[in-house]
């Protein structure tokens, strides 16, 4: 066949891929003789553009894990990303359905290399675009933001959800995307003057940030991985970085000299919940088995934490995680898995395309259990006895969510969930199945994965999570 030209416009639009690659295929088009042209850009040089296909049945049907690669992939920015799909989804068309179960072939490897790019890209906007308020209007903001790859419409989404009560506009060089309170819209690129500078809530964010920074838990190796260089021109909080990090060492050492104190009353948060009924001791219902744990003094660890912190998430949710114990942040906040340890626990999950917003989150223990150390409340492993007597909580969460799969982050729970003699080091990972027939497994605890001291061990920890959890997909 004479060699033929496909547009895709957007070039990372799956649908704009989709059409362009139905048109090669009812060519019949073999992947040496397509050319592929990307959003408006035209030259003279150009092969004549296909015809538009004239069914949908020329693509045939797709495996949906390939249009889910094909999807991500195509964010990436390497011009060789559309006819390496084409060449894949050719192959997959004469004869090589399982073409992704085998991950040593070159353009499996490659696509998946591509989409693991654009999902740490769209992990990194997500964690480090930084919102400015605009001058003179009140609500709106505009944050400044260079991805790697064209991840804009991809992740905007998060931001409308998560910031779904305020105006924004998120600016990149090549897309800007627009909230306007309802609507998500978006637009061209844009240059780096077009966003505000610094807003006085900057400072405010610095003292936060200088507050919860935690000498002990100073890792710059960890730190420029997770946070390069390259974004810290974006984020307030870099100018602050040197000299917390120059000052680490020192401030540790203080704290070690310091004698331990007993830990500090805080106020007791009220509960947002209605009270509960007189005379009703019989809990029905998640938010009563909540608002009775809020009163639980079964334990000590109640009264120098902030709050209980009870499981979130559907109570029909399919799984449930559990882990150990609420930290610093959670144990401020009142929700699980919100610190450090849960936003690697996200990162993971939105790797394996889970959502978090499907899951029920609790722990096994509800109260933080902490040492106060000057300012810093270090973490402490709650012994047999909390686990115990927070049991029925977590049992009471299990007997109304009734999950279909239960997993343990880490030995406490599984030990609270399957029983004292569970041994992680050898279960890790095998299913069990408890007496009234849900399924469970236990693997390690994301805290455990962020204490590995060393990069290669941190990645070598958390692959072993994300594998383990593999098993939900
Ligand atoms: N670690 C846990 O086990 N649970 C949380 O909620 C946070 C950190």
């Amino acid at each position: 066949m004479q060699r033929g030209s496909v547009r895709v416009d957007p070039p990372w639009s799956l649908q704009a891929w989709r059409d362009a690659a139905r048109r090669g295929l009812q060519a019949n088009a073999a992947p040496a003789e397509l050319d592929w042209l990307h959003g408006t850009d035209a030259s003279l040089l150009d092969a004549p553009a296909l015809p538009e296909a004239t069914d949908d049945g020329a693509a045939g049907s797709v495996p949906r894990a390939f249009l889910e690669l094909a999807e991500t992939c195509l964010c990436h920015r390497d011009p060789q990303r559309m006819p390496l799909l084409y060449r894949m989804l050719w192959r997959i068309r004469h004869g090589e359905r399982a073409l992704l179960s085998n991950p040593a072939d070159a353009d499996v490897l490659r696509a998946m290399a591509m989409a693991q790019a654009v999902r740490r890209d769209s992990h990194k906007m997500k964690a480090f675009v930084r919102f400015r308020e605009i001058p003179g209007q009140a609500d709106a903001f505009i944050a400044w933001f260079e991805p790697d790859h064209f991840i804009v419409d991809r992740v905007a989404p998060f931001f409308a959800r998560r910031f779904a009560g305020m105006r924004w506009a998120i600016l990149t060089p090549y897309r800007s995307a627009h909230w306007d309170g309802r609507t998500l819209s978006f637009g061209p690129g844009a240059s780096r003057q077009d966003a505000p500078d610094d807003d006085a809530r900057e400072d405010l964010w610095r003292t936060y940030y200088a507050s919860i920074f935690n000498p002990a838990r100073l890792n710059t190796r960890m730190m420029q991985q997770e946070m390069p260089a390259r974004y810290w021109r974006h984020l307030p909080e870099a100018s602050l970085l040197p000299s917390l990090v120059r000052d680490a060492a020192g401030r540790v050492q203080e704290m070690h000299d310091r004698p331990a104190q007993p830990p500090s009353r805080r106020i007791p948060v009220r509960s947002q919940l209605p009270p509960a009924p007189a005379g009703d001791d019989h809990a029905d219902s998640l938010a009563q088995l909540q608002r009775q744990a809020e009163g639980c003094r079964q334990c000590p660890l109640w009264e120098p934490a902030t709050r209980t912190v009870f499981g979130e998430g559907p109570a029909d949710a399919r799984v449930m995680l559990v882990g150990e114990q609420p930290g610093d942040k959670e144990d401020l906040s009142g929700r699980p898995f919100i610190g450090p340890a849960g936003q690697l626990l996200d990162r993971a999950l939105q790797e394996l395309g889970i959502e978090r917003g499907q899951l029920y989150m609790t722990n096994a223990v509800k109260h933080f259990r902490y040492e106060r150390r000057g300012k810093v409340r270090l973490h402490q492993r709650p012994d047999s006895t909390h686990v115990q007597a927070c049991r029925p909580w977590l049992m009471g969460e299990i007997a109304r969510v009734r999950p279909e799969r239960i997993v343990c982050l880490g030995a406490t729970a599984a030990s609270s969930v399957f029983g004292r003699g569970f041994n992680l080091a050898r279960d890790r990972g095998r299913w069990h199945t408890l007496d009234d027939g849900t399924r469970g497994f236990a693997t390690v605890h994301p805290s455990w994965v962020l204490r590995q001291s060393d990069a290669g061990k941190r990645e070598a920890a958390y692959q072993l999570l994300v594998e383990d959890l593999r098993q939900l997909v």
